[in-house]
């Protein structure tokens, strides 16, 4: 086998252990700063009425929140991800994997992923792999082992170039994968979406990537988690470090890649990730023109204290987004799009 592939359990530990324990955010702002929602004082609502629920793929979420692929594929990740999941239950929230190419691999790790399902047997659930293992023996048998292992809703695709340049053991070949996710969309029995990890996706390949099918773009954009500091952190090699140093900051603030989707075909799930913080920036999403809005450095670093934070932070951030909805007058999320100005200055 691939000494590489034998790497990965450990890969997953190193990532874990810096984001939780190092500065791994950009310097750059995700962009919430520049989009203000309609203030409304005489919202003519009663704040109990607010509805913050929301049908995706044909299972109804408490509220647009998505737990984004993280964890899994090491015995110290499984933890993470049943503490995740119980979460997304309790909630009645989405929730992302991280990459299964490990247990793909190496049936051994499947239960760090299985225990998902377990733990949240109706919630909707995201399988991910690396779009770029299309060119490296992965094909339609792996994405379905990946999708039936979670009996996942939907198949994330995620595209990583700038941490796969940066990591010495990277998979560096991004040829031609456009026409092999397109076969994917035709193939597989359940939606495809694809999502960046930080640097951002442009309207523009959204829209390549919608007219191949597939129907879910999270665009993970520059303002939170950057893969280039992580990946400085683990580099011994000096002149590599300042290699990462240099990218810290590469990418499309969150923001500016929702704004660029006008084009995106109404069927497209839109999500909205990469830096957010609050309640009103999920919110804020939404007005723009989100569908759903992603967590990933904020939970983990929640869960890493405990269940009890991590349920606060989502009740917090649930409570943030009605109270953003009640005084702009939106009873229910689909009031709530179109609601915002960019702020003056
Ligand atoms: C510890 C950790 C592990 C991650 N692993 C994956 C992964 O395996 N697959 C993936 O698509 N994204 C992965 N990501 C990226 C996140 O899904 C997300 O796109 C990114 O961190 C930006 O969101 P944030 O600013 O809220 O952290 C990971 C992020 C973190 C913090």
């Amino acid at each position: 086998m691939d000494d590489q592939v034998t790497k990965i359990p450990n890969r997953k530990d190193e990532h874990l252990r810096i984001c939780l324990e190092e500065n791994v955010r950009s310097n750059r702002s995700a962009g919430f700063e520049k989009i203000e929602l309609s203030v409304n004082a005489l919202p003519g609502l009663d704040f109990d009425s607010v509805d913050t629920s929301k049908v995706i793929f044909g299972k109804r979420l408490a509220a647009p929140v998505l737990i984004s692929s993280m964890t899994g594929g090491s015995g110290k990740t499984k933890h993470f991800n049943q503490m995740l999941a119980r979460a997304a239950k309790e909630f009645n929230i989405a929730m992302a994997v991280g990459s299964q190419r490990a247990a793909i691999v190496h049936p051994e790790l499947e239960d760090t992923f299985r225990i998902v399902r377990r733990e949240a047997p109706g919630a909707l659930l995201f399988a991910n792999l690396g779009a770029v293992q299309l060119n490296y023996g992965f094909g339609v048998d792996e994405c379905k082992r990946a999708v039936d292992m979670l009996e996942a809703d939907g198949l994330y695709l995620h595209l990583n170039a700038l941490q796969e340049v940066l990591q010495p053991e990277g998979d560096r070949n991004f040829n031609e994968l456009l026409p092999k996710i397109e076969n994917l969309t035709k193939q597989l029995h359940v939606p495809v979406l694809v999502k960046e990890v930080g640097c951002g996706i442009s309207g523009q390949t959204a829209r390549r990537l919608a007219d191949a099918g597939v129907l879910g773009i999270d665009v993970a954009g520059l303002g939170g988690t950057s893969w280039a500091a992580v990946e400085m952190h683990r580099q011994a090699d000096p002149m590599r470090k300042n290699v990462c140093r240099t990218f810290i900051d590469w990418g499309i603030p969150t923001v500016d890649c929702i704004r660029s989707m006008h084009n995106l075909p109404g069927e497209v799930l839109l999500i909205s990730s990469g830096g957010l913080e609050t309640g009103l920036d999920i919110a804020k999403s939404i007005a723009v023109a989100a569908d759903l809005a992603g967590f990933a450095l904020k939970f983990i670093r929640a869960a890493n204290e405990g269940e009890v934070k991590l349920h606060q932070t989502i009740e917090q951030l649930i409570l943030e987004l009605k109270i953003a909805m009640f005084c702009s007058g939106s009873k229910t999320l689909e009031q709530l799009t179109g609601k915002w100005h960019l702020a003056e200055g």
